[in-house]
């Protein structure tokens, strides 16, 4: 790449990316983009060495289930790979209709629309809806997806302390009536495990007024009757504007949905740019993603299996004396504090082939510097076994 004119040139793009430290630190310490060769259920393969994973989001331990599988093969020989374009163009399919109303009926909303990622989607949640003349209270500790559907809305953003209602009446209280207000939210934080306090900030959207976007990208699945999420979890589907989500984590797929009434998707796919001009859902997710709905419906030992491998964990954490930041989910942090505290256990959780993530500032507030591991219904008695003696070797290492 010697004969870059704008290297030459000294361009100040390729200054930044030549000094960067961020991104100098990663490669030095190489804790991210670690690609696995091989992997059976939770065991995952690099350089030779089996690891268990211990971070996925496949919370019910479907991403290798018969009928998941079964169901993609058959779509990509039926439809092949792509419908290559926008829904709103050419790529609309039955596929796509069939299961946006399989998942509005289980959610107990109107109407969906689904989307090529997850990302899309909550962003699409926000901007298919919220304008610039318009305020956003987001909930600090969001995920990345939604503030980039608040920064593309260009809605006058104010953040309210995590999981926080009074906090955000507070905020809504100096904020003029005449506004309109839209309340951003998830229905469990991945990061944190909590469970969002949605009867209370429900109340306060309600005295203002405020429209609901809920992402239950990690709720679904989870929580609430048959996984049917968060809202469901606290009996309140029919007082939530929007619910977006992603088939990522309990679906063990690709793609995101976002869930309203019918006017409102019809409105969103009017207004969502990221909705109109990104292709739409391919045969394959589609199919997983449905043939996944089928199975979180019909299925329901795979949640009980997440709850007994969960309490399993639980006890083990608590046994060791670890802040897990009262993660109520199967995500759970392991709050180490420092930096460097979370890089010797994250190494010596490897040395005992545990692989999980690390999460430091500013990714985490600062002094809530973090392993983040999340268990999965598929996760074995020997699985256990590995992670209570790797656990046990790497609170020595701190
Ligand atoms: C809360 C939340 N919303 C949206 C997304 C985006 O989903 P995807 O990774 O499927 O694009 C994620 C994924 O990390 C998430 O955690």
């Amino acid at each position: 790449m010697g004969k870059l004119f704008s290297k030459q040139k000294n361009n100040g793009i390729w200054n930044r990316i030549l000094s960067d430290d961020s991104t100098r630190l990663r490669l030095k310490y190489d804790a991210y983009y670690h690609i696995f060769d091989d992997q059976t259920g939770t065991r995952v393969t690099k350089d030779g060495k089996e690891y268990v994973m211990l971070s996925s989001n496949d919370y019910l331990g479907l991403s290798q289930h018969p009928k998941i599988k079964e169901a993609g093969i058959k779509a990509l020989q039926k439809w092949g790979s792509s419908t290559t374009g926008a829904r709103l163009a050419n790529g609309g399919r039955i596929f796509h209709r069939a299961l946006e109303e399989d998942l509005a009926d289980f959610l107990g909303m109107e109407a969906c629309h689904v989307f090529s990622a997850g990302y899309l989607a909550c962003a699409s949640a926000i901007t298919g809806f919220v304008d610039r003349n318009d305020l956003v209270c987001a909930d600090k500790n969001l995920h990345s997806s939604l503030w980039s559907g608040i920064k593309l809305s260009g809605a006058k953003c104010e953040r309210f302390a995590h999981n926080h209602p009074e906090h955000l009446r507070e905020i809504l209280s100096h904020e003029d009536p005449k506004t309109n207000k839209a309340l951003v939210i998830e229905g469990i934080y991945s990061m944190e495990g909590h469970i969002a306090r949605l009867p209370e900030l429900l109340e306060v959207a309600k005295e203002f007024g405020a429209f609901l976007i809920l992402d239950d990208a990690h709720g679904i699945g989870v929580l609430g009757d048959h996984g049917k999420g968060t809202a469901n979890h606290f009996g309140l589907t029919d007082q939530i504007d929007v619910i977006c989500g992603s088939f990522s984590k309990s679906f063990s797929g690709m793609g995101g949905f976002v869930c309203a009434s019918k006017d409102a998707i019809d409105y969103m796919r009017s207004h969502s740019k990221q909705t109109i001009f990104s292709a739409a859902l391919s045969p394959v997710s589609t199919a997983c993603a449905h043939a996944a709905l089928g199975i979180i419906r019909s299925e329901p030992e795979h949640r009980k299996k997440l709850e007994a491998n969960l309490s399993r964990y639980r006890k083990l954490l608590d046994e060791l004396n670890l802040d897990t930041w009262n993660s109520e989910s199967p995500a759970v942090p392991i709050v180490l504090g420092k930096k460097e505290k979370v890089y010797y256990f994250w190494k010596a959780l490897l040395e005992k082939g545990v692989y999980a993530i690390i999460s430091v500032a500013p990714g985490v507030p600062p002094g809530k510097d973090l392993i983040r591991t999340a268990i999965s219904a598929a996760h074995t008695e020997e699985d256990f076994d590995l992670i209570e003696e790797a656990f046990r070797y790497a609170v020595t290492k701190i």
